[in-house]
């Protein structure tokens, strides 16, 4: 029954969609025996993004069994909230969403766990107190990841005998109250408590996106140059830091300038890396539909799960990338 009324919505939606030119999509054409999902995605405020939305897209297609309603909120927390609570309405087999911020979810989960309809959270999580409200998590360990790149960089500096001089750090962060932001901030600010020789001299949000980094580092340019390190929250960011640097005439190189640190390890990421301009690169991986699949099919199939699913992820530096390594990536 909750197929058959989901299917009818599709094929209303989809007519509704067609003649109103709506941002609703839907993957395929409704059969029975499909698994309907619904996926709320935050955005494509990145090439990141854009990669975990096709991986989602193409592991949940119809050859595998599934038929995916897919929404892109573009970036506002209102939208998800509405497209979860349609996807409510539609009687859907599984929801997936990735939540924008940590806050906000109780409500709306709520209302998905009342209709019973099993909720995966991918990518970022929500916060503590509503963890019962989903079913399953599949995504990075943010505060891993910063802590892999402040590691990282107190070696280094060691390494160069720079572990007692000042270190002047530009912080661009993700979007604020998002767990990348939280895991990655948190990191960084623990690694300057610990290590009283480096100073944040600048933080500013730079929203994950090239345009806004560029931005915020021309603001601080015009304050000083006097920078050792900028800690870039994404690719997206380290890219528009980069450019605004050397628009300035600024040299980012872990040898001799400015030591450029970013997450993702997107393909344009890593061209970077190879080139030094970021020294440092820890992955995120954005592949994460295959996890969504095998999670979905063993709960069809009536098999238990693991509940909180962590994604694969390593890192690269300007010291250790090669051409090889850049072209056997798949995003
Ligand atoms: O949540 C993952 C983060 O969001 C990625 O680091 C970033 O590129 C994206 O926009």
């Amino acid at each position: 029954m909750r197929k058959l009324l989901a299917i009818m919505f599709c094929v209303l939606l989809f007519f509704l969609c067609a003649c109103a030119g709506d941002k609703y999509t839907v993957s395929s054409t409704p059969e029975d025996n499909l698994i309907v999902v619904g996926f709320s995605q935050v955005g494509a405020e990145s090439e990141w993004r854009v990669a975990n939305t096709e991986s989602i897209k193409s592991t949940l297609s119809e050859e595998n069994g599934y038929m995916l309603l897919f929404d892109d909120a573009r970036q506002e927390q209102e939208n998800q909230i509405r497209a979860i609570r349609m996807f409510i309405q539609q009687n859907v087999d599984y929801i997936v969403f990735s939540p924008k911020v940590e806050t906000g979810w109780n409500s709306i989960l709520l209302e998905a766990k009342e209709a019973n309809i099993p909720v995966i959270m991918i990518d970022r999580y929500i916060e503590q107190q509503d963890w019962e409200l989903f079913t399953a998590f599949v995504g990075s360990d943010f505060y891993k990841q910063g802590e892999i790149a402040v590691n990282w960089l107190e070696d280094f500096l060691k390494s160069k005998g720079r572990e007692v001089e000042p270190i002047r750090i530009v912080h661009i962060q993700g979007t604020i109250g998002s767990t990348p932001q939280i895991g990655r901030t948190t990191a960084l600010e623990k690694a300057v408590e610990r290590n009283p020789n480096w100073q944040i001299i600048a933080q500013e949000c730079g929203d994950f996106t090239r345009a806004k980094a560029y931005e915020v580092m021309s603001s601080v340019l015009k304050q000083t140059r006097d920078i050792d390190v900028v800690y870039c929250e994404n690719d997206g960011e380290a890219l528009g830091a980069i450019d605004a640097m050397e628009e300035a005439g600024l040299k980012c190189h872990p040898n001799d300038g400015v030591i450029v640190i970013s997450f993702d390890a997107t393909r344009l990421g890593l061209e970077y890396c190879l080139q030094g301009k970021i020294a440092l690169n820890v992955e995120c991986n954005p592949l994460q539909g295959p996890y969504v699949d095998r999670i979905i099919k063993k709960l069809e199939r009536g098999e238990p799960i693991d509940r909180i699913n962590y994604v694969e992820e390593t890192y690269f530096d300007y010291f250790t990338i090669t051409r090889k390594i850049i072209d056997s990536r798949a995003y």
